[in-house]
């Protein structure tokens, strides 16, 4: 988290030293998509890094970490419609990371010399430019294009330690809701957001930031107290619900007051997990200066981060984050977007995986309706075991002229304790075509 007071950025491993050196390094140029940078003494991006951009895990089918995604997204359109049912947020997750400096520091109030800005944890593309550290680092330029309420998904790119709760890439949500006068207060017209003072003389108030210290956590002096109290009683309402809506209506809660230098006051929620507190999110009421930057002058504004892979972790049973980049079917296919109670996840080999393929004819007359894949998979099941660890039907077609149908299905071999060897898994394969024909009256192709 890029915060102000409580410092979480631990010693860095020698990430880049583990990789085989390209000779793109040598290059004085960055390329990404059509843009070329010129590198200068901060570039630190190695071509590996890059190469993440564009991953979209998050938008995947069936991803845990889009399933996550789709589940926030879908409380949130649900949450705020406007009188005729439209969903007052609308989201982005297709939005480049690469960000100026201004925008991942300076337009979030980040001081300069702040540990966060440090080469040693981010991923500079010269000077100028970097992959952003944070979804955050997007706040103006979507205010300013004229959202009052927006979600913004993707990637984010950290220099950290490696373990099995980090990756130098992983994915954040980060929402804006930005609130008026008349939503806030309805027919209370007395009420105000901001102090009289402030309304006089904007620039007369102004917070300070110091590298050290945490700002006044009640309220920032231009609010008032009653446009605070009410704005932090929707964003935690909002929050718990959205905790709720992922984990189940008995999650345990807390809220925990923190600093960043973008809200003020802020605070993280942590739920109680496997005997621990652990920090989902952080949030906070928006510092006015960016409001006031974005050319917004008469709304209270909230905001929130959190991160995908460690909601997806929690959620999903998920033990390791390099987890989230496996292509291993065997993974993939274990979550399923469209059930509605979470698949908990169940360990997979890391002996190789074996596909074999079994098409047949159905007999004269018989229509591919009328076979149920179903049957299929137990017969296979019966025979193969643990042996098999997916079945999917990768074809099905009926012959133009003789008008009968095929069917294909493909069967991945892969035990939990030995490497199988093609003799044992072509064994196997046999006997299921076997008993696959007789049973079905089918005739293999
Ligand atoms: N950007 C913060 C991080 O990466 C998370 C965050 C905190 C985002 C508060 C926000 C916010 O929008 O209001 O740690």
């Amino acid at each position: 988290m890029l915060k102000c007071c409580r410092q979480v950025f631990l010693p860095h491993l020698r990430l880049l030293s583990t990789q085989t050196p390209s000779p793109n390094l040598q290059a004085s140029t960055i390329e990404i998509g059509n843009h070329v940078f010129q590198k200068d003494d901060w570039s630190n991006v190695t071509p590996k890094i890059l190469s993440y951009i564009k991953s979209e895990k998050h938008l995947q089918k069936h991803h845990p970490l889009s399933i996550i995604r789709k589940r926030i997204v879908e409380y949130f359109y649900n949450t705020y419609k406007n009188n005729r049912g439209t969903p007052l947020f609308s989201v982005y997750d297709q939005v480049s990371p690469v960000v100026s400096v201004h925008q991942n520091f300076d337009n979030l109030l980040i001081p300069a010399g702040h540990p966060s800005r440090a080469k040693s944890d981010c991923y500079y593309i010269n000077k100028h430019y970097l992959l952003r550290a944070h979804t955050t680092a997007h706040q103006i330029e979507m205010i300013k294009s004229g959202l009052d309420n927006y979600i913004i998904v993707g990637e984010v790119y950290r220099r950290d330690e490696i373990d099995s709760t980090h990756y130098p890439v992983f994915h954040q949500l980060d929402a804006v809701r930005l609130i008026g006068k008349e939503k806030l207060f309805g027919n209370f017209l007395d009420l105000e957001i901001f102090e009289n003072d402030f309304k006089s003389n904007p620039q007369k108030i102004q917070t300070i930031i110091s590298n050290s210290k945490c700002i006044d956590q009640s309220k920032q002096p231009c609010h008032t107290l009653e446009a605070v109290k009410l704005t932090e009683h929707e964003l935690k309402s909002v929050l718990v619900g959205l905790t709720q809506h992922l984990f189940g209506d008995n999650i345990e809660y807390r809220w925990v007051d923190t600093c960043f230098p973008f809200t003020q006051p802020s605070w993280e929620l942590e739920i109680y997990h496997k005997g621990d507190w652990m920090e989902v999110l952080g949030c906070g009421i928006m510092r006015n200066e960016i409001l006031l930057n974005s050319g917004v002058s008469n709304s209270i504004g909230f905001a929130f981060g959190l991160g995908l892979e460690r909601l997806a972790m929690i959620l999903f049973d998920i033990p390791d984050i390099r987890l989230f980049w496996s292509n291993d079917s065997g993974f993939l296919t274990q979550f399923n977007e469209e059930d509605n109670r979470p698949n908990k996840y169940k360990a997979i080999s890391t002996f190789p995986q074996c596909s074999n393929d079994l098409s047949f004819w159905l007999p004269e007359g018989v229509e591919i309706d009328n076979f149920s894949p179903n049957d299929f998979y137990d017969i296979a099941r019966g025979i193969g075991g643990d042996m098999i660890e997916q079945i999917t039907l990768v074809d099905k077609f009926k012959h133009p002229k003789t008008g009968k149908s095929s069917l294909c299905f493909r069967i991945v071999y892969r035990h939990m304790e030995k490497t199988l060897t093609q003799a044992e898994v072509n064994e196997t394969h046999g006997k299921i075509a076997k008993v696959v024909s007789e049973s079905f009256n089918v005739v293999i192709r």
